[in-house]
């Protein structure tokens, strides 16, 4: 199949017809989706396969059941895919982890819920405190959406302050993001939005009015950017300077790093924002940071924020926390960031060998983001994400990949070897496109 006219700027016109016909996608499940999608807007098919546009929906007659192989998705018939997404960077672990599993199911026997405080909870708490150093006292909550948001209350709360400077492409969850447009979603706190990386620009905004200053130190959702350190200590010293909190937000970043990304490069915050994989897997997030931030949230304190969620220690996510802590080691991280180092050179040799920028893959570690350029690149992004389907491998629509523990040298290779065949398909047969 040749992806690409080569007379037009933009792939064949029977190309949209070849995607659309990519028999493990709409062989099956044809009457599934529109069972979802009669009780659910939308259903959450298309967050899963990051596909958005109404044309798109076609395309989700696709039901995912984990399989023993913990790296793998399975369909409904049987067809597999190599689960390239690690459910958005929380599964970490795979999706059936022995241990997590266990103990899942010793909690699940102890009972369900038991409408007070819990062990577990105290062992989860330490082993984040021994992690990140900027977090001496820590709260749970069910996402890291919660998470945020109860970071810039509580910011807001205690500098008695109310702007917010935040990042341009930022991603704080579905109540705090910054794209392009200005999300209805996005609770109404009094932001203003700095350019990530960009000191200068940045600078042009502080002032002592600033109550927060909150940044991922890699723009997950935003493109995959890594903060320079420098960025990072500038803003750290602008914090302190403007007496305004400085919040990491490392849902995604802290996987990076056994000290998360504040101590891969040395620059620690004032409250750190957490959630997906470092709960196990079942819904988490969490918050802390300095003592004398975290403990407005005591109710004895003289001014205190409230703070409450009948679920903010629900037995299963403590549980599988405590049990997720253990399996992780430096080793392990490490072994998955080179992983997604070699994701990384694998696609952007190609690249250069075609003599072409169009796809340049970006990130850190194990978190690979791959970026289009150029008129096509809609298009360009909908077919690499449809031919890697379509060769079994299952990555985020947006040019998203994320590696877990379970991923192996063969699993990158199958990876690599359907992206080589795809730049072959594209860049090996329309010269027009280099
Ligand atoms: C950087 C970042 N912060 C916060 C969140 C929100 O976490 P959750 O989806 O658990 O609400 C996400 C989710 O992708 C994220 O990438």
């Amino acid at each position: 199949m040749k992806l690409m006219d080569s007379h037009k700027n933009e792939p064949r016109a029977e190309v949209v017809q070849d995607v659309k016909n990519y028999p493990a996608l709409v062989r099956h499940g044809a009457g599934v989706f529109s069972e979802f999608i009669g009780s659910i807007p939308g259903s959450v098919a298309p967050l899963m396969l990051g596909i958005w546009n109404a044309d798109d929906l076609d395309h989700n007659d696709v039901i995912f059941e984990p399989e023993t192989d913990e790296v793998k998705y399975i369909i409904s018939d049987g067809a597999e895919y190599l689960d390239c997404v690690s459910e958005y960077s929380a599964a970490m672990f795979g999706h059936s982890n022995p241990k997590i599993l266990a103990a899942i199911q010793e909690a699940m026997n102890r009972g369900i819920n038991l409408g007070g405080p819990g062990n577990d909870e105290v062992a989860l708490a330490h082993s984040i405190k021994d992690r990140f150093r900027s977090i001496a006292k820590v709260r749970f909550c069910n996402s890291g959406s919660e998470a945020n948001t109860m970071a810039l209350a509580l910011a807001t709360h205690v500098t008695k302050k109310k702007k917010i400077l935040a990042f341009e492409n930022g991603y704080h969850g579905g109540f705090i993001q910054f794209d392009s447009n200005p999300s209805p979603t996005t609770i109404p706190h009094d932001f203003v939005l700095g350019r990530f990386n960009d000191i200068e620009y940045t600078r042009s905004l502080l002032s002592d009015e600033i109550a927060a200053i909150i940044v991922e130190p890699m723009q997950g959702a935003g493109g995959v950017s890594v903060a320079t350190k420098a960025f990072l200590q500038f803003l750290r010293d602008a914090a302190t300077k403007h007496k305004a909190l400085l919040i990491f937000d490392e849902v995604v970043t802290s996987r990076l790093h056994i000290n998360g990304l504040q101590g891969y490069f040395e620059v620690y915050p004032d409250l750190t924002t957490l959630g997906k994989y470092i709960g196990g897997g079942p819904s988490f997030g969490a918050f802390g940071g300095l003592v004398e931030v975290m403990e407005a949230l005591d109710p004895k304190h003289s001014s205190p924020i409230h703070h409450s969620g009948t679920y903010n220690n629900n037995v299963f996510t403590m549980a599988a926390g405590v049990a997720a802590a253990k399996i992780l080691t430096k080793e392990k991280i490490s072994k998955a960031n080179s992983l997604g180092d070699k994701v990384r050179d694998g696609i952007n040799s190609a690249m250069k060998d075609y003599n072409t920028q169009l796809i340049e893959a970006s990130g850190m570690g194990s978190m690979v983001g791959v970026r289009f350029s150029g008129p096509a690149q809609a298009r360009l992004r909908d077919c690499l994400f449809f031919y890697m389907l379509s060769r079994g491998v299952y990555m985020g629509k947006r040019g998203f990949v994320s590696l877990n523990l379970t991923h192996e040298e063969k699993h990158i290779d199958q990876l690599l070897d359907s992206f080589y065949a795809f730049a072959q398909e594209v860049f090996g047969n329309c010269k027009w496109m280099k």
